[in-house]
């Protein structure tokens, strides 16, 4: 039989996902999720952030989170870091990898991390230096790219700006990239295209495909994505996510939808697709309201329904005496 080609989901949902939330999810109940994605088989789960807790405060509690959650073996426990401090914070915490954010786009990068992308650089190359040489930790390090295809505020990005960011954090020795359309301005042959430029330019580098939904074509760019060798996505359960710097940026690519549609493909994702549902659907009551995922409304492509008894359907009767 053929071999399935092996993908990667990564669940970002208690990141990208919560920091955009009004109401406050509990300690316990972030925990409680996590350890439940947990046994849902992806490859990463990105717990938490640890940035300044003014700017974010919905995971003010990054510290409790990660010293609470059970680590799964297998499963590569990331973290967003902005800066030295949230570096310091997360290794203290044990974690497997951070991720080191910055935008590719000048006026995003200033919104969202109040600086120009040079003095971003700096300061990220800073991390890798405290990570890897100052206190020589095994912790492996990946950096997101936001607004890796397109920026709301300035358009379109160069393909050779995205990989000029790339080659810059590649020559720093970090071990992955993600590419980030944080507010869902990527259309799928300019996503084949920047992938396949970005895999041909750095095999050595784990690249990662990060999508937003905001504008319905997230899982159509995961179709351009694998087409053009890429092997592993971000995924947001039930759909949540956005980031608080970009307007209107709802909306990771929901992940029970992504693994759904891949698996029907062919793909072996290593999820349990009914764990994660289940997981889903415990996230209305934890951020009080409901979310975009179509897949948790309608239920798998075969969870068939029963055929309503003849003698109560009137349409069905009106039908068989017509004798069509
Ligand atoms: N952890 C905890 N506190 C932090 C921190 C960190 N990693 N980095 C900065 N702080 C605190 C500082 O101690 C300071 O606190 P104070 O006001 O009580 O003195 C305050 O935050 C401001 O620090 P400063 O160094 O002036 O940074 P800033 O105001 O320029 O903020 C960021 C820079 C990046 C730390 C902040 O904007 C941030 O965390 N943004 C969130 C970015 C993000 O996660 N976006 C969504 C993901 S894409
Ligand atoms: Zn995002």
């Amino acid at each position: 039989m053929l071999q399935k080609k092996r993908l990667y989901i990564q669940e970002v949902a208690t990141r990208d996902g919560f920091q955009n939330e009004k109401q406050f999810v509990d300690t316990d109940a972030k925990i409680a999720l996590i350890d439940a994605l947990s046994e849902c088989g992806y490859a990463k789960i990105e717990v938490t952030s640890f940035t300044s807790p003014k700017a974010i405060p919905a995971l003010r509690d990054a510290e409790a989170v990660m010293h609470g959650i059970a680590r799964k073996p297998g499963v590569v426990y990331t973290v967003l870091v902005p800066n030295v401090r949230g570096a310091e914070r997360a290794l203290s915490c044990g974690v497997d990898e951070v991720n080191l954010v910055m935008s590719v786009s000048e006026s995003h990068n200033r919104t969202n991390l109040r600086m120009t992308r040079e003095q971003s650089f700096a300061q990220l190359r800073d991390v890798i230096n405290v990570v890897h040489v100052v206190k020589s930790t095994p912790v492996a390090i990946n950096v997101s790219l936001s607004t890796a295809m397109g920026c709301p505020m300035e358009g379109d990005i160069e393909k050779e700006e995205v990989l000029r960011w790339i080659q810059s954090f590649a020559d720093l020795g970090v071990h992955g990239v993600t590419l980030c359309d944080t507010t869902g301005m990527a259309f799928p042959t300019q996503v084949g295209d920047l992938c396949r430029s970005a895999r041909d330019a750095f095999r050595e580098l784990e690249l990662t495909l990060h999508f937003h939904n905001t504008r319905g074509m997230a899982l159509a760019n995961t179709l351009a994505a694998l087409d053009a060798g890429i092997d592993r996505f971000d995924a947001s359960l039930g759909g949540l996510g956005g980031c608080p710097y970009a307007p209107g940026a709802t909306g990771n690519v929901c992940t029970e939808e992504l693994v759904h549609m891949l698996e029907l493909d062919g793909y072996d994702t290593n999820i349990d697709l009914g764990r994660a549902l289940a997981a889903s659907a415990r996230l209305p009551a934890l951020i009080g309201h409901d979310v975009p995922s179509q897949l948790l409304k309608a239920g798998r492509r075969l969870d068939l329904h029963p055929m309503p008894p003849t003698d109560t359907a009137p349409e069905q009767r009106a039908f068989t005496k017509e004798g069509a």
